[in-house]
């Protein structure tokens, strides 16, 4: 375990780029996978969570091709391919979108058995939420205590169904989509509060027929996916925790440039502006990449913050960032209330008891609820201390953040976990430090 210390008193100055999406270089390489031809995927993401993927998809007989640049060639097996011959275990390691979409394509092989585990972080997360979609559908699944890894999954001629998500998650609706280009009929995921939408928007380039009516995306059975190259945006979840860092610490200003700006992803830039963060840039009025995926530049600037409430309507936007809400909160003027996001007990962490004791530790005035938590404020920075990741890469960077605004600073314990959706991070961290 490595832990890292952060110290206050330099402010973040410079120009920064985020690296690759993590959300969409999972679905990049599956849906490569799934294709005839060779895809190119650009700016793909090299970390501990998207190498998983990749070799998953390397046991399933795919072949990866990495060329400088993070550019890989996928050379798929098809959407139908004789994936039986490939049945056994497969290790999904920590990433919880591998484990939940990689079953909606294997969930359509007739005569294929797998079994999916990972780490003991992911040996804690449910996947009855796409067991029981993917049962209804005509696949056999078997989990550990009925709902959690490892779990068996035994492949067969599906039908479709109308799903209603019992909870918002892009993951869940994602599986039933995939799973829904195998399946005999139409199939239609109903969602009350709309997730990200990246795989919508890999299915219309890759050319399938999908509508989106009243909260409900319909997919019909197709033969092929039809694509050929795919460009990775810079990921704005792994840019918020800079975003967080130049509000924070005074004297601040960073010009962060191709960040996705995917709305259902910029929901905690919204929040933050909320607060009274300084956001300049392109937010409202994204470019796109490849036609695409809206991509833009940001401008942050330091600046006092105020306490805010958010809502459940607001949670699946910011679902990955409601940490650094809590970490803002802590820093702002008066009273941050975080509703309806009991989502968070089952991320890598559970992230509510994980933020509320991290960030008590380090000196903030902060309660659980049962779907959230309270954060009281007075203004003035953190006095710092020591926090531990419990192994969750979100929180081993929403500490490092927590160090340069606190006064005193902050170790961090388990500090190795950010490699898992972003290994440069420290360096780029510290490449923004004012000399
Ligand atoms: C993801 C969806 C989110 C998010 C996760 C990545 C995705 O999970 O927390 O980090 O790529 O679809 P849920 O939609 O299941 O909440």
């Amino acid at each position: 375990m490595t832990t890292v210390r952060f110290e206050p008193g330099r402010a973040l100055r410079g120009d920064y780029v985020p690296p690759p999406d993590k959300s969409i270089s999972h679905r990049a390489a599956l849906f490569g996978a799934m294709a005839d031809e060779p895809v190119v995927v650009r700016n793909y993401l090299d970390s501990r969570d998207t190498r998983s993927t990749l070799d998953a998809l390397l046991k399933l007989g795919a072949a990866v091709d990495e060329e400088a640049g993070g550019t890989l060639v996928v050379r798929g097996v098809g959407l139908r391919a004789p994936l039986e011959a490939t049945g056994g275990l497969l290790d999904v390691g920590n990433s919880g979108t591998l484990m939940r979409l990689l079953p909606g394509w294997l969930a359509g092989q007739p005569g294929g058995v797998w079994t999916l585990d990972g780490d003991e972080s992911i040996r804690r997360r449910p996947v009855d939420r796409v067991a029981e979609p993917l049962r209804e559908m005509g696949a056999h699944v078997e989990a550990r205590e009925g709902r959690l890894p490892p779990f068996t999954l035994r492949g067969a001629e599906l039908r479709g169904i109308t799903y209603e998500l019992p909870v918002p998650s892009a993951q869940v609706k994602s599986c039933v989509l995939i799973a829904g280009l195998l399946a005999a009929g139409a199939t239609t995921v109903v969602e009350e509060q709309q997730s990200r939408d990246h795989t919508e928007r890999m299915l219309r380039r890759a050319r399938v027929p999908f509508t989106r009516e009243n909260g409900g995306v319909t997919v019909c059975q197709v033969d092929e996916l039809e694509l050929d190259e795919i460009v990775v945006p810079g990921d704005p979840s792994s840019a918020a925790f800079l975003v967080a860092a130049a509000t924070l610490v005074p004297g601040s200003r960073v010009v962060m440039g191709n960040v996705a700006l995917n709305w259902t992803r910029t929901g905690f830039l919204r929040i933050a502006e909320r607060m009274g963060a300084v956001i300049l840039g392109d937010l409202e009025e994204p470019g796109t990449v490849a036609d695409d995926e809206p991509v833009g530049e940001l401008d942050v600037a330091s600046a006092p913050l105020e306490g805010t409430e958010v809502g459940p309507g607001e949670v699946p936007l910011a679902i990955d960032e409601l940490t650094l809400v809590a970490l803002l909160g802590a820093f702002a003027e008066g009273e941050t209330v975080v509703r309806g996001a009991g989502e968070l007990r089952f991320k890598e962490s559970n992230r509510i008891a994980a933020v509320v004791e991290g960030l008590r530790g380090l000196g903030a005035d902060i309660e659980e609820t049962p779907d959230g938590f309270v954060v009281r404020g007075d203004g003035t920075p953190l006095p710092g201390g020591t926090i531990d990741s419990h192994g969750d890469h979100r929180m081993a960077m929403l500490g490092a953040v927590a160090g340069l605004a606190s006064t005193g600073g902050v170790e961090v314990t388990g500090m190795e976990a950010a490699a898992v959706s972003y290994p440069g991070f420290e360096r780029d961290l510290r490449g923004l430090l004012d000399d």
